[in-house]
């Protein structure tokens, strides 16, 4: 998770630098419009402002989260972004994009297209460290989430190496009875919910810039607390990921 830099041993005047293994988090959920996009820009806006080399990879044709990238200023925090579905060839593997962004990349936000099933759903699970899987307060969208989530549980990359793995609310207008049934079945869920995200035009509006929560001088309060909850949850699991690694 540290870049390490060998001393020149047997090669005077050869610095050796070795690549860095950046935590990756994937964003997925195969129902469409849950906030995948929201989510993903928005962590990867975090990392960077926090000082973290951050990569988006986008992996839905829509690219939406590449869309979002070329809004952004120049001028505000860097994020390389890789167009993952953009395959270069035939035999492209999902990994390829650790290829395609800076070496000392620190932290890797992978955006996932809806739809996400099988053979695909497994590679991506492989090539992450964490995943975040957004739900929306709706009858339709907890049905899918609970056909995903036991996707994902079955898959064959996470029976071999299972990831932590946690559920966000998101679009959530908290005194009604949907979110009430929402909650219940998230808390119900034998993993953890870590935040709840309002529905908030807010959202929308910094999607168009290519702006994230951090980018703004003014936050709402409590929009900032659901998202240091989500990253407080990430950045427990990196560091258990560093003390498994050392
Ligand atoms: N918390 C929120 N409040 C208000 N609008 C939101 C919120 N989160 C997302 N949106 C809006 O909902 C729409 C869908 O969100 P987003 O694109 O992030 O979903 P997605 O899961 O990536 O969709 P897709 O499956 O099509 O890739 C967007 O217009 C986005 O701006
Ligand atoms: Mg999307």
């Amino acid at each position: 998770m540290t870049e390490t830099e060998t001393p020149p041993t047997s090669s005077p005047g050869v610095r050796v630098v070795t690549r860095v293994m950046p935590v990756r988090i994937m964003i997925a959920n195969a129902k469409g419009g849950c906030g995948k996009t929201t989510m993903a820009t928005n962590l990867a806006s975090y990392f960077t402002r926090h000082g973290e080399v951050t990569a988006l990879i986008d992996y839905d044709p829509q690219g939406s989260s590449m869309d979002w990238l070329q809004a952004r200023d120049e001028n505000l925090p860097v994020i390389n972004g890789v167009a993952a579905f953009q395959r270069l060839a035939p035999t492209t593997s999902t990994k390829t994009w650790s290829m395609r962004v800076p070496v000392s990349t620190s932290r890797v936000v992978i955006d996932t297209p809806a739809g996400l099933s099988g053979n695909e759903l497994s590679d991506l699970i492989q090539s992450s460290d964490v995943i975040i899987i957004p739900v929306i307060p709706s009858a339709i969208d907890i049905r899918a989430a609970t056909g995903f989530i036991r996707d994902v549980l079955l898959s064959r990359a996470y029976r071999i190496s299972p990831k932590p793995i946690a559920v966000v609310a998101n679009r959530v207008r908290k005194n009604t009875l949907i979110y009430a049934k929402l909650e219940r079945f998230l808390k119900s869920l034998q993993i953890p919910f870590v935040a709840a995200f309002r529905d908030t035009q807010f959202y929308v509006r910094a999607s168009e810039h290519g702006l994230g929560l951090v980018d703004f001088e003014q936050t709402d309060a409590k929009d900032m607390k659901e998202w240091n909850a989500l990253i407080g949850w990430v950045n427990q699991h990196i560091k258990a990921l560093k003390n498994n690694v050392n």
